[in-house]
């Protein structure tokens, strides 16, 4: 099982980390191998968040599955160029994104054909730094890029973690939800070792918690002991309003703003916002590396 010693060195490799160029966005993955533990729900949501705030957001789409990428009501089946032309063929994403499919917003896409870049980067000059040395391109024009990983701990999911200078875990309030999670964490070390040194641990969410169970607090509890300094005071409540959101091609915030899960996701993009430590959108700058570990949220 997880070994708690790894949240603080997670904290000792933050402080270590060069000062990032003023003005650069805040990349940030979202990553947990374990399916259906809410990572696209959190990147939408909080993309859509971010964005109504005012701040230039730009949401990747590395899954196949491309469920963010329908989530926001975007045709896959219309989509001309996708994540794999920037990951596999080397287009700019300057290039390939969507541009504003809400104020604010950009998506780059993704579709099943993404499938095939697993096999096809591997064959592939720098296939782990692609997506970092795509998003090098357009850096200076979010204020914050989120990565919506698929879960799995291949090669797209090493991109993405190569590409980020941070990490959120979306963890489900569920049974044995720390499962996995070791694994997750093996492979951050690794990729912070080998191919991207700054990498960080933000934060852990913990998701769909049911406030009828006494399961999901104890699995709360359970995750705390784990990363008592990293776990998000915002917990996402299971909410059928979430659920059905993208089935309208709605962010929460388009949907039900005022249901739970809306809430909730806006409290979340207001922790991710201090814990980034982002200046008020629209000055046109963000400062050098701010983010330090958070107390221990209550
Ligand atoms: N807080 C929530 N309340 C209710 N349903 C939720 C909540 N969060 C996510 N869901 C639903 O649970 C399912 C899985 O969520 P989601 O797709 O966000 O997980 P994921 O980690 O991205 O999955 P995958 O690993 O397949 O990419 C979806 O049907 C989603 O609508
Ligand atoms: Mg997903």
């Amino acid at each position: 099982m997880f070994d708690a010693t790894t949240d603080r060195a997670a904290h000792s490799v933050s402080a270590e980390h060069p000062r990032r160029a003023i003005g650069a966005a805040r990349i940030v993955a979202l990553a947990n191998q374990k399916g259906g533990v809410g990572k696209t729900t959190t990147a939408v949501n909080t993309a859509a968040a971010l964005a109504a705030r005012g701040y230039r957001t730009l949401l990747i789409d590395i899954d196949p599955q491309g469920n963010a990428t329908s989530s926001l009501g975007v045709e896959k089946a219309e989509l001309e160029w996708t994540v794999h032309d920037v990951l596999v063929e080397g287009h700019a994403i300057g290039d390939t994104v969507l541009s504003a499919v809400r104020p604010g917003l950009d998506l780059l896409p993704s579709t099943p054909a993404l499938a095939a870049a697993e096999v096809e980067l591997v064959g592939l000059d720098r296939r782990e730094h692609r997506l970092a040395e795509a998003c090098a391109g357009v850096i200076t024009r979010y204020d914050v890029v989120l990565i919506d990983c698929p879960p799995s701990l291949g090669l797209l999911t090493v991109n993405a973690l190569t590409a980020a200078r941070h990490v959120v875990i979306p963890i489900q309030c569920e049974f044995l939800a720390l499962e996995g999670v070791s694994q997750l964490i093996t492979t951050i070390d690794l990729v912070k070792r080998r191919l991207n040194p700054p990498l960080d641990v933000l934060g852990v969410l913990m998701t769909m918690y049911d406030g009828r169970t006494r399961l999901s607090a104890h699995v709360v509890e359970e995750v705390r002991g784990f990363f008592p300094e990293r776990i998000f005071a915002t917990v996402v409540p299971r909410s059928v309003r979430l659920a059905e959101a993208p089935s309208y091609g709605q962010a929460i915030a388009e949907y039900d703003p005022g249901s739970r899960g809306g809430v909730a996701y806006d409290a979340f993009a207001g922790e991710l916002v201090t814990r980034l430590g982002l200046d008020p959108p629209g000055n046109g700058t963000v400062p050098p590396d701010s983010a330090k570990p958070p107390s221990d949220p209550a």
